[in-house]
């Protein structure tokens, strides 16, 4: 069983090796859409009020309750502290009480594993790009439980949180990502052209990290200089534009990085993993490269806790102990660490 409470969603998933039986899901998005961002005070308070019926949501769905299952695996970072706490104080009341190995677990890695669930397990070292509201990491992968290498990662705002912050800039609500998605169908994304940061002099140092808050700082220049000629800047075309570039530059990292590695398998995870022109360029690139591309389901995508369940069944798989029950949460766990002790 795996439990997850890093953010904004409480996942409690169950599942048999590689085989998923519970995706019990329950988000507070809604109540963060007012403030324009994840409020982690809010956070956790769902968390609390969402996680025994989320819980019981998962022993009905799979027809498995708490005393059947061999280990309990959360996340216990990296994520927001308060939210992490609430995941991490119910895994240990339940490994407690029913006498079960507890094991404290990555999220990062955890939404590189789930996609075993999907398309069954890894065979063969593989790159994983993830991007999401919270991350925009480059992984190099041999192993999910004892072999991850960072490779890469954002130097400021991360992928989704750019999406979010210009969508806010164009007037569009939040989450800002689908509604970028869908606007920039209708627009021109040659119209603007948007700085792809990291890609040029600065590539040796950089080669597989990322910058987008000049990118957001550009598009707002865009917008001002529009408003200031008293034009109506087009929407579409800033989204259209502005979504090619992030796409680009992430799509084409990933793609270096199986390249240099020699790496025949891309796993793509996080919300950001949604975005239409993300796929079609990741698509045309890794066919042209004969790379394959595996992307979990869009549910999986995102938070859950069948991600957690699936990397902890790997951990369990490998015989590696389990956490103590003073397991701590730890907002800024790094993605190196699979385990925690
Ligand atoms: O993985 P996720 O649900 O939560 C975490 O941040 O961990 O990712 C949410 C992020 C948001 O920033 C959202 O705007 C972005 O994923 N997102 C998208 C799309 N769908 C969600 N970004 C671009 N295009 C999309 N279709
Ligand atoms: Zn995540």
């Amino acid at each position: 069983m795996g439990i997850e409470s890093s953010c904004d969603e409480t996942g409690v998933g169950i599942v048999r090796g590689t085989e998923l039986l519970a995706h019990a899901l329950s988000s507070s998005m809604e109540q963060h859409v007012r403030f324009g961002g994840v409020v982690p005070e809010v956070a956790s308070r769902a968390h609390l009020e969402a996680m025994v019926p989320t819980l019981e949501q998962a022993y009905a769905e799979s027809g498995v309750r708490v005393q059947d299952v061999d280990a309990i695996a959360v996340t216990s970072g990296p994520g927001l502290t308060g939210a992490l706490l609430v995941g991490v104080a119910a895994a240990k009341a339940l490994a407690l009480a029913h006498d079960k190995p507890l094991y404290g677990v990555n999220h990062l890695a955890a939404h590189v594993a789930v996609d075993q669930l999907e398309h069954g397990r890894f065979e063969e070292r593989a790159v994983a790009l993830l991007v999401s509201g919270g991350h925009t990491e480059i992984l190099l992968v041999d192993d999910i439980v004892t072999g991850i290498t960072l490779l890469g990662q954002t130097i400021d705002d991360a992928a989704g949180e750019a999406f979010d912050k210009v969508a806010r800039l164009l007037g569009l609500p939040y989450p800002g990502g689908p509604h970028i998605d869908r606007v920039a169908r209708d627009g021109d994304p040659t119209t603007i052209a948007f700085p792809r940061a990291l890609t040029g002099r600065d590539l040796d140092k950089h080669r597989y990290d990322f910058s987008f808050s000049g990118l957001k700082s550009a598009v707002a220049r865009h917008v001002q200089h529009e408003d200031r000629m008293g034009r109506t800047f087009e929407v579409a075309d800033i989204a259209a534009s502005f979504q090619d570039s992030v796409c680009d530059v992430l799509t084409k990292k990933a793609i270096d990085a199986c390249l240099d590695h020699d790496v025949k398998t891309l796993i793509i995870g996080g919300g950001v993993a949604a975005n239409g022109r993300l796929r079609q360029f990741a698509e045309e690139r890794a066919a042209k490269a004969g790379i394959q591309i595996r992307v979990p389901r869009m549910g999986l995508c995102t938070d859950n806790g069948a991600m957690v369940a699936a990397l902890g069944a790997e951990v369990v798989r490998r015989g590696l102990p389990p956490s103590s029950l003073n397991l701590p949460a730890d907002s800024s766990m790094p993605v190196t660490h699979v385990v925690a002790a």
